[in-house]
């Protein structure tokens, strides 16, 4: 039988990648005109680094992670978010040494043992985008902003941002106190595994998916009510900021982000059209993680967006191959000799194709229809008697001979500039 990918795991084939290409050199483009520098960081890491900032009682960590012992024992895992190694990364290079502000953005795979549904995989795709070293709601309010730039940048309509603050230890103290009053006197209508839950970390309740748990959670206490005054007024800047900008968003007191590490300001980017996995970006402060994962007290925050959610948006269809130039060659002579041509042409960045067997001129001619390509040269035997070549222009419908001496030079002439390597 032959073999298959593993669920939930895709191949980006060919045809797929120009898309995929053009959302990345966008986040380059956009994140890097913000000041925000590519890093790159491992697939695997030890897995406390995930486990001690995502939180042990979350999803995540619970039942999502690719976790194994390696050969010589360490427990390591595949990463399934990239916040936790960009701020291991952060420490055990000292990056806040250099700069007060340091600004990173990071583009790649994350592995999550998730039911796969359209717009949820095992292996997915995040552009990550973090800030460090300020807690002032400028930045919350700027990397809001540029998250929403990419995605106008990209055409993509329809979304709605939406805003919380889960303010900081001082608040949640209290609210966390009052939630497991609530849960506890309804503790019998809730799933066990939330009731596991409640003691260990009440917030994490939130995230069950069971429908009579989320139904008795819409009279839980909201924790907007509980905000210290410094909370309160840091998220009313960072929506002033906000409205500033021109970014709409919407406040929903409800939205309590699936991981340990948030503090304060937290975001969604929803797109309705999306279905059930409409989070199409997400992120949030975390203005203890550095210090609790052994580093300096330095605020942060960030997003993520979902690249294969983002696809999912994107309007154009998947691009045809391109070919600028078709070389039709007919006879093992006029083959040799246009081989060579080719080869050459393409490493001037003339996109050029040929057939590499012996094929009819019509059956030649499809396939340089199929590749869209904008010329065609002919050459056969007939030709390097006389010694030029058919040049075809498919866009003018026109047509001329061109001596073989000089073709080389004369495409180049020709084409340079016009036709650029897909
Ligand atoms: P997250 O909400 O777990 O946050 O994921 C961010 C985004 O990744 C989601 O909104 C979604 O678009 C995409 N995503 C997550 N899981 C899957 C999946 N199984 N299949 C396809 N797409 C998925 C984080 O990962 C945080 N690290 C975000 C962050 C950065 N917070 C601060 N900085």
């Amino acid at each position: 039988m032959a073999l298959k990918a593993v669920r939930g795991f895709s191949d980006i084939l060919p045809s797929e990648t120009e898309r995929w290409k053009r959302i990345e050199d966008q986040a380059r483009d956009v994140f890097g005109r913000f000041g925000f520098a590519e890093l790159r960081i491992p697939l695997l890491e030890k897995t406390e680094v995930f486990a001690r900032s995502i939180g042990e009682e979350t999803d995540i960590v619970e039942k999502e992670m690719y976790t194994f012992p390696d050969r010589g024992g360490d427990s390591l895992t595949l990463r399934p978010e990239g916040t936790a190694s960009i701020v291991r990364a952060y420490i055990e290079h000292k990056l806040y040494v250099a700069e007060t502000v340091t600004k990173v953005f990071f583009i790649g795979p994350m592995f999550r043992y998730e039911r796969p549904q359209k717009g949820r995989y095992r292996q997915f795709h995040q552009i990550d985008v973090e800030l460090f070293g300020t807690s002032n709601p400028m930045s919350d309010a700027e990397v809001i902003s540029v998250l929403m730039h990419y995605f106008a940048v990209l055409n993509i309509k329809n979304c709605e941002l939406h805003v919380n603050s889960l303010g900081c230890g001082d608040c949640r103290r209290p609210y966390k106190e009052e939630l497991l009053r609530f849960l506890r006197a309804h503790a019998s209508g809730f799933c066990a595994n939330c009731q596991r839950r409640m003691d260990r970390n009440p917030l994490r309740v939130f995230d069950c998916k069971v429908e009579d748990c989320q139904r008795m959670l819409r009279d839980a206490p909201l924790l907007q009510t509980y905000l210290c005054s410094a909370c309160t007024e840091h998220f009313g800047h960072v929506r002033e900021y906000l409205r500033i900008l021109g970014v709409t968003s919407i406040v929903n007191p409800h939205m309590v982000r699936g991981l340990d590490y948030y503090s304060r300001t937290t975001f969604e980017v929803l797109a309705p059209g999306l279905g059930a996995q409409n989070a199409v970006a997400a992120g949030g402060r975390y203005d203890q993680l550095v210090e609790s994962m052994g580093g300096p007290s330095v605020p942060g925050i960030g997003f993520a967006i979902g690249m294969e959610r983002v696809l999912l948006l994107l309007q154009d269809p998947s691009s045809p191959p391109r070919s600028s130039l078709f070389i039709a060659a007919l006879g093992p002579s006029a083959r040799d000799k246009a081989f060579t041509l080719y080869c050459r042409l393409n490493e001037r960045g003339i996109a050029t194709t040929m057939d590499y067997e012996d094929r009819s001129l019509k059956a030649q001619m499809r396939r340089a229809n199929k590749l869209n390509s904008r010329y065609v040269v002919i050459v056969g035997d007939d030709e390097l008697r006389k010694g030029a070549a058919v040049f075809r222009d498919m866009k003018e419908q026109s047509q001329e001979e061109l001596p073989l001496a000089t073709l080389f030079e004369e495409l180049n002439r020709r084409l340079a500039g016009d036709c650029v390597s897909a």
